[in-house]
């Protein structure tokens, strides 16, 4: 989808990292942008910046793991702008615990936030989209979602589902003017990586800054191809696909030499 003054986006996850990035960056480019997260006073600093381009521009602050209300801001944002063009499911958290320390509740909240909410947003506004026969959804997932994160189960397995329903929703609507995108980003240098509560992460290489993702997800949105991994770790990917034993056991053998 072109993007031009006037366009709406509600982008998820907006009170900090890629989706701050992409909000500030969407608005930039004259798209009126509604911003939804938890923290209302993170949202307000960047919809400070997105006014001066987008002055229409809104916030939603909200909990997404409440899924009645992840579908009421889908709605209300639709009522509001009149219409959305672009919906960017990009709010998530991580759940980084060896699986012998999971609890079912954090599963369960970790699909609510990653999968879930995604989906209960996508399926309010697919109706209005189709019948207005225009709309692009963004769905920002992880390398995660292609690759099963050692130490990270729950987040992986909520990535995969984002994944898998991604690729199915866009063969599903192959037909029909709308248009689907997956985000797969690599290690983004975040808070995502010091939230409280979390084990430290295994990875201790370089991160990328969250403006880069910001940038390729427009890029994603203007042209026509599906899926993105910003940066490309296609060929890790591939890596896995061509022998996934011989992946697994590289895998393992890497956690121990990180002495974990
Ligand atoms: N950073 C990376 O290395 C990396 C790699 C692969 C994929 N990703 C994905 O990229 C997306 C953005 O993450 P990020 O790296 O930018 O991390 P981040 O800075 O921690 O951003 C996460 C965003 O999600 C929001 N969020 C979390 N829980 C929410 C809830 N219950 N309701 C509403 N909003 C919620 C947070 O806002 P509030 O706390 O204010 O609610 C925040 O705006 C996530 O889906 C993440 O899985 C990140």
């Amino acid at each position: 989808m072109k993007l031009r003054a006037g366009t709406t986006a509600l982008v998820t996850g907006a009170s900090s990292g890629i989706g701050a990035a992409l909000g500030r960056s969407l608005a930039k480019r004259g798209v009126t942008v509604g911003l939804v997260a938890r923290r209302k006073e993170r949202l307000e600093d960047v919809l400070a910046d997105a006014k001066a381009n987008a002055p229409d521009s809104r916030i939603w602050p909200a909990d997404l793991g409440d899924l009645e209300l992840a579908e009421r801001v889908a709605l209300e944002a639709w009522h509001a702008f009149g219409h959305v063009d672009i919906l960017v499911n990009n709010a998530g958290i991580p759940k980084r615990r060896h699986v012998t320390d999971l609890t079912f509740d954090e599963v369960e909240e970790v699909m609510r936030v990653n999968f879930f909410a995604p989906a209960r947003m996508t399926m309010a506004l697919l109706p209005k989209m189709l019948e207005r026969g225009k709309g692009s959804i963004v769905n920002v997932s992880s390398v995660a979602g292609r690759l099963g994160n050692p130490r990270e189960a729950a987040y992986s397995a909520s990535k995969f589902a984002l994944n898998g329903w991604s690729e199915a929703l866009a063969v599903d609507l192959w037909d029909t003017p709308l248009e689907i995108r997956l985000i797969n980003p690599g290690a983004i240098e975040t808070e995502i990586w010091y939230t409280p509560g979390e084990d430290d992460p295994l990875y201790e290489g370089d991160k990328e800054p969250p403006e880069n993702v910001a940038e390729g997800i427009v890029a994603a949105i203007e042209g026509d191809t599906f899926e993105h991994y910003l940066p490309d770790m296609k060929p890790i990917v591939d890596a896995k696909q061509a022998d996934i034993d011989g992946f697994m056991a590289g895998a393992a053998a890497w956690v121990k030499s990180v002495g974990r």
